[in-house]
C-alpha cells in the first residue's frame, strides 16, 4: 500500500520530506514548480528543486498549461535527481487558475491530454498526474480518462471541487468510481488525519495508495502508523516527549538546509501542529512564535516535555 506525502507549497520542503521519508512514507512530493519559471531559469524555482542526500523517493511537481513548456520544463528536469514527474491539475488558489493553470485545467480535456502527452515523450521517467473531482461544475472523469490515455502511470485524486477549496469532506465516493474506471493506479487524497481514516477509506474505494496532506503536519508518525495497523491491527503512539523530539529534528533540519533566520520563521507555522491536542498548546504556541533566539527555543520545548504529566 502506497504512502504517499502530497505535496504541499511552503511545507513539503526538504527538512519536512525527510522526515516523513524516516517516518515510512513510500514517497514524497515537493511544493509544486512553474514550468514557465524554470524554463526561465528562476532562481526561487530552482531552490525549490533541491533534495538532499538522504532522500530516496522525490517526486517533483510541475504546473503549466503550454504543452511546449511542459516539455522543456520536464527536459530540464533530467537532470535532477527526482524519481517521477508530477503535473498539477488540481491547484484551486485564484492566481493559478486565472492562468488557465491548476484545476482549471480539467474543464479542458484536450489539452489535458497534449499537456500529458509532452511531458510523458520528454522523459523516461514515470509521469503522474494529481487532479480534483471538477472545476465550475464540470466533471473532471473526461479529463482523468486523457490522463491514462495520454501515456500517465498513476493518477492521485482529491476528492473535492476546486470551489470546495479545503471544505467539506473529502468525496470517497468519487475517488472509488475513478478507480472502478481506470485501468493505471489510482490514489487517492483527502482528509485522511489519522490509521483509522486511511484503512476505512482504502477499504472502502479500492485504491492503490494514499496522499496524505494536512494530516502529517506536526503528525509524520502517520505513515508508519497505517503500515502498522495494516499488517498488525494496531499502531504505536508516540509519546509528548518523542513528539516533541521530532519537532526539535525538523527545527535543526530547517536550519542547517535554510539558515537559522529563515529557518526559524518556516517553522512557525507548524508549531501549534505538534503541541495540538496538548496541554496550554495555544500559550505556547504564541510564545514560540515570538522568539528569535534558537537557544531559548529550545529550552522551551525541553521544558514543556519535561513537565509535562498526562
Ligand atoms: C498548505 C497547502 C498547500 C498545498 N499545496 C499543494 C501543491 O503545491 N500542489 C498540489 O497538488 N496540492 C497542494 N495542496 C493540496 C494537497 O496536496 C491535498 O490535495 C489536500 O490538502 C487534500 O489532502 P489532505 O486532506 O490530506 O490535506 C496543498 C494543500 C495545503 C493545505
Amino acid at each position: 500500500m502506497l504512502k504517499i506525502l502530497a505535496p504541499m507549497a511552503g511545507y513539503t520542503d526538504i527538512a519536512f520530506r525527510e522526515i516523513c521519508q524516516e517516518f515510512e512514507a513510500d514517497e514524497t512530493v515537493t511544493e509544486m514548480v512553474s514550468a514557465q519559471a524554470l524554463v526561465h531559469g528562476d532562481r526561487k524555482t530552482k531552490t525549490l528543486l533541491k533534495i538532499s542526500d538522504k532522500e530516496k523517493n522525490v517526486t517533483v511537481q510541475i504546473f503549466g498549461h503550454d504543452p511546449d513548456i511542459m516539455a522543456e520544463a520536464t527536459r530540464i528536469l533530467e537532470d535532477y535527481d527526482f524519481k517521477t514527474i508530477n503535473i498539477n491539475f488540481g491547484c484551486p488558489a485564484p492566481k493559478i487558475v486565472k492562468g488557465m493553470n491548476g484545476s482549471y485545467l480539467l474543464k479542458e480535456p484536450t489539452l489535458v491530454y497534449d499537456i500529458v502527452k509532452a511531458v510523458v515523450s520528454s522523459t523516461n521517467k514515470p509521469v503522474t498526474c494529481k487532479v480534483r473531482k471538477s472545476f465550475d461544475g464540470v466533471d473532471a472523469l473526461k479529463a482523468i480518462k486523457n490522463i491514462e490515455k495520454a501515456g500517465a502511470s498513476e493518477v492521485i485524486v482529491h476528492g473535492r471541487s476546486r470551489e470546495e477549496f479545503y471544505t467539506g469532506s473529502a468525496d470517497w465516493d468519487y475517488i472509488k468510481n475513478v478507480k472502478d474506471t481506470l485501468t493505471i493506479p489510482v490514489i487517492g487524497n483527502g482528509d485522511i488525519f489519522n490509521p483509522e481514516d486511511a484503512l476505512r477509506k482504502i477499504k472502502y474505494s479500492g485504491v492503490d495508495g494514499v496522499a496524505i496532506g494536512r494530516g502529517s503536519i506536526g503528525n509524520p508518525f502517520i505513515f508508519r502508523q497505517i503500515e502498522e495497523l495494516i499488517l498488525h491491527g494496531d499502531y504505536y503512539r508516540p509519546t509528548v516527549e518523542e513528539k516533541l523530539n521530532v519537532l526539535k529534528d525538523q527545527l535543526a533540519r530547517e536550519i542547517a538546509y535554510k539558515g537559522e533566520r529563515l529557518g526559524l520563521i518556516e517553522m512557525r507555522k507548524v508549531y501549534s501542529y505538534y503541541f495540538k491536542g496538548m496541554k496550554n498548546s495555544k500559550e505556547i504556541r504564541n510564545k514560540l512564535n515570538t522568539l528569535t533566539d534558537l537557544d531559548e527555543i529550545i529550552n522551551i520545548i525541553d521544558d514543556y516535555a519535561k513537565n509535562f504529566i498526562d
